[in-house]
Parts: structure tokens; sequence; C-alpha cells
């Protein structure tokens, strides 16, 4: 049976490759899916999903306390305001690693600050999509052979 990495993404992330390309490039959400599976170890598996909607994403945490070996969350702007995205991940027990494409710490003063922050193994900001792969690899080798 392969282990499951959720790979999951916050709101407007589905416009990834059409919305502000200067900050967040040009590729799309599926090239970070396909990138994300040749990064993974074998034997782990990729479940890349994406919601505009909050519940949504509490609701795939919530999954991945079933059959989820680690998560990989880019919250998106949920990254700054949710309390309940927090709490949801503080339910699961693996690994949890929060990317951002862009550095945040570049950007507004809100995009500070980060409550995924205060549940994440690791924060990896401003590799543009490549924060998505190297967050796979780490989970792999924190985790070892499937
Ligand atoms: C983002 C940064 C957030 O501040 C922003 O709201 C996003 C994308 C990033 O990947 O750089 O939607 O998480």
């Amino acid at each position: 049976m392969s282990r499951t990495i959720y790979v999951l993404n916050g709101p407007n992330l589905n416009l990834l490759g059409q919305r502000q390309p200067e900050i967040y490039g040009y590729d799309t959400l599926d090239t970070v899916a396909e990138n994300c599976r040749k990064a993974a170890a074998p034997g782990y598996a990729i479940r890349l999903e994406q919601s505009n909607h909050e519940g949504q994403i509490i609701d795939w945490i919530h999954e991945a306390r079933g059959d989820g070996a680690a998560i990989v969350i880019n919250p998106g702007a949920f990254t700054h305001t949710s309390v309940a995205i927090l709490d949801a991940l503080n339910a699961f027990e693996g690994p949890v690693f929060e990317v951002h494409i862009s550095n945040v710490h570049k950007r507004e003063s809100f995009r500070h600050h980060s409550y995924v922050s205060l549940r994440a193994e690791g924060v990896i900001a401003g590799l543009g999509i490549e924060g998505y792969e190297a967050a796979v690899r780490r989970v792999c080798s924190l985790l070892g052979p499937a």
C-alpha cells in the first residue's frame, strides 16, 4: 500500500499560471502535481487538491487523518486568517509543511503572520513552485522508505 502525501492548496491557487504571473509565475497547478509526483520517493502517492472554500480544506485535512502520511499545504490567504485550518492541522498527527510560492516576508505586512506556521515542521517561501517539490522530498526523507 502506498503512503499518501496530501498537497493542499487554498483560495485563488486554481488560477496559478494566470493570476499575477510576475509574483506566482506561469506554471499551473497541474505542473505542480506532476513535479510533486516526480519528487516523491517510490511508494509514495500524491493527492493534490485545491479549493477556494475554507471548510473544504478542513474536510481534506480531516480525511488525511485517515490515510495521509503527511500534509504539504499552501493555504493561500487563509494562511494569514484561519485559526480553523490551524485547529484542523493540530488534529493531524503526521508532518506538516507550509509552502508559499512567493516570499511572503518581502510583501505586505499582513502576509508576514501565519497561523499555519504554529503547526508546520517547516516553512518554504519564495522558491516558486519548486517549494512544493522541496517539501515533498523533505517529507519522504523524514518518513523514510515507504
Ligand atoms: C501565497 C501567499 C499568500 O499571501 C497569498 O494570499 C496567496 C499565495 C503564496 O503561495 O505565495 O494566495 O500563499
